[in-house]
């Protein structure tokens, strides 16, 4: 604590001694001389310009001058003196022998004094003895290095002879020229950032200055989780269901039975989606073990012989086909598994909606993985038409930003009439497709229960292309799978609006 105070005392000292002597002079040439000539250290001096320019306070120049500073040998002459001054004074008037000098000093300053003595023409290097030449020596190299030290000039060829001993060393020393800026006031402002109760209390705060807010400074990187653009187009999609008044259905469970998957949705045995070439079928456990059983029995029925108005299919329905289990193909098993409930409580209307996980055995390709996220809505009450799902899913999709939508008659062994929904990209400039529908067959509610004039419109898309459109992406394995650059989570915006 006691260090902090001393610093900020000693700059703002640096500071006034700036912003003083600008206010009577109209520059200051050289931050180096103005700091020796006031015994301030030239980096606080340094510190203090660096702020005030920042502040306009004042205009600062950059100087960058070669200085030379003393090496650690030079740091040692400059104090004991030179080598030869040192061996000079180990030589007595009368003359000393070699090994007894040598005696005396150092093995290095005994070599270097030698040199520099006799070059010097200070001593006499007698075979025998060594004897001094004059009678007395200045230490010139003390004197130079000492001046250096203090930042003076030297004459040239004195470096030269100091730099080829390597007692310095040359370095940039940056300082700077500075003039009053267009902010100059002889006393700093002080700008404050929060305004307190003292503030309040006071009355301080009718003469206070406020520093600023400095809108385009960038805010620190967030360092937190980042969801996948397939969980951000889910959560508005989950938002613009249950703004209209749907609830979620509950889709924890990838495996589900061929019962609730396709049986209960009056698809047909035979039929391909049921090959292990369209759909991933469970080895263990191979099999579901709980179904109900009247409604088995009724279902069995109704594929068998019809009823309710049809003449179902025709063919002997298998139970051990009903019971194998499999990854569901896709959330219309968990609808079905809605609608049965629903049927055993006495009616009431119901909006549902699930989006979650489906898998097919498809050939992985650009567009295609053999997982994906389907989107399911569906309405269920008493005398709807098929007018009534084409105005939902106008209210639907056109919350989603796609407002142009044609309906092409389609095929699904579960709903009759069933739709194609088409949207017309504006990027793209054709209609593409985005979705499916349909009412659900009578073959598929009355067994479950509901009553007979019950309908429910539904319909179905995949979580995938709208994303992949309102992301940008064109191949699916850059969204999902092993593949993804995670960037791609910390890149994308928090949110996309409209698919267009
Ligand atoms: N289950 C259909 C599909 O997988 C989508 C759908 C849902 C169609 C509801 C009609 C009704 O494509």
């Amino acid at each position: 604590m006691q260090f902090v105070k001393r610093v900020s005392v000693t700059v703002s000292m640096a500071e006034e001694a700036v912003l003083g002597y600008l206010e009577k002079n109209e520059e200051i040439k050289d931050s180096g001389e103005f700091a020796a000539e006031r015994g301030i250290d030239h980096n606080e001096i340094v510190n203090v310009i660096k702020s005030l320019h920042g502040f306009r306070y004042v205009d600062a120049q950059e100087i960058k001058r070669e200085s030379w500073v003393l090496t650690d040998e030079g740091k040692t002459y400059a104090t004991v003196g030179s080598p030869e001054v040192q061996l000079f004074f180990a030589i007595p008037p009368e003359g000393i022998s070699k090994l007894d000098l040598q005696k005396k000093l150092d093995p290095s300053l005994f070599k270097i004094g030698c040199a520099q003595a006799a070059k010097n023409k200070w001593v006499d290097m007698g075979k025998q003895l060594i004897s001094r030449k004059v009678q007395n020596v200045d230490d010139k190299v003390k004197d130079l290095l000492l001046q250096i030290q203090q930042g003076l000039n030297i004459a040239s060829d004195d470096i030269k002879a100091l730099k080829a001993r390597k007692l310095i060393v040359s370095q940039t020393w940056n300082g700077y020229s500075l003039k009053r800026g267009p902010n100059y006031a002889p006393k700093r402002k002080k700008v404050v950032t929060d305004l307190t109760r003292d503030n309040f209390q006071s009355g301080e705060w009718k003469e206070l200055e406020f520093k600023e807010y400095n809108y385009s400074a960038k805010g620190q990187p967030l360092e937190g989780g980042n969801l996948h653009p397939l969980l951000k187009v889910r959560a508005q999609l989950k938002q613009i269901f249950l703004c209209m008044g749907f609830e979620e259905m509950p889709t924890n469970n990838f495996v589900e039975s061929s019962f609730w998957n396709f049986d209960a949705l009056f698809q047909p045995q035979q039929h391909p989606a049921r090959d292990s070439h369209d759909t991933f079928f469970l080895e263990a456990p191979s099999t579901t073990k709980i179904l109900p059983e009247d409604y088995v029995q009724r279902v069995k029925q109704v594929h068998e012989s019809g009823g309710y108005g049809s003449r179902g299919y025709a063919y002997d329905w298998k139970r051990e086909e009903a019971n194998k289990n499999l990854l569901r193909t896709h959330t219309t098993a968990v609808s079905s598994r809605m609608l049965y409930q629903l049927a055993q409580k006495p009616f009431a209307p119901k909006k549902y909606f699930s989006i979650d996980r489906v898998f097919r055995n498809e050939a992985v390709d650009r567009t295609h993985l053999a997982e994906f996220h389907q989107i399911e809505g569906l309405v269920c009450d008493r005398g709807l038409t098929l007018c009534d799902l084409i105005g939902v899913l106008h209210d639907f999709f056109s919350r989603m930003g796609m407002t142009k939508l044609k309906f092409k008659p389609a095929y699904n062994p579960y709903t009759e009439p069933s739709m194609e929904i088409f949207s017309y990209h504006e990027g793209f400039k054709k209609w593409v497709e985005v979705g499916n529908s349909g009412m659900f067959r009578p073959e598929m509610l009355q067994p479950m229960g509901l009553p007979e004039d019950v309908q429910v419109i539904a319909w179905g898309l995949s979580l995938e292309r709208p994303t992949m459109i309102l992301y940008g992406i064109d191949n699916i394995r850059d969204l999902f799978g092993h593949k993804v650059d995670l960037g791609l989570m910390k890149k994308n915006p928090i949110c996309r609006l409209g698919i267009d």
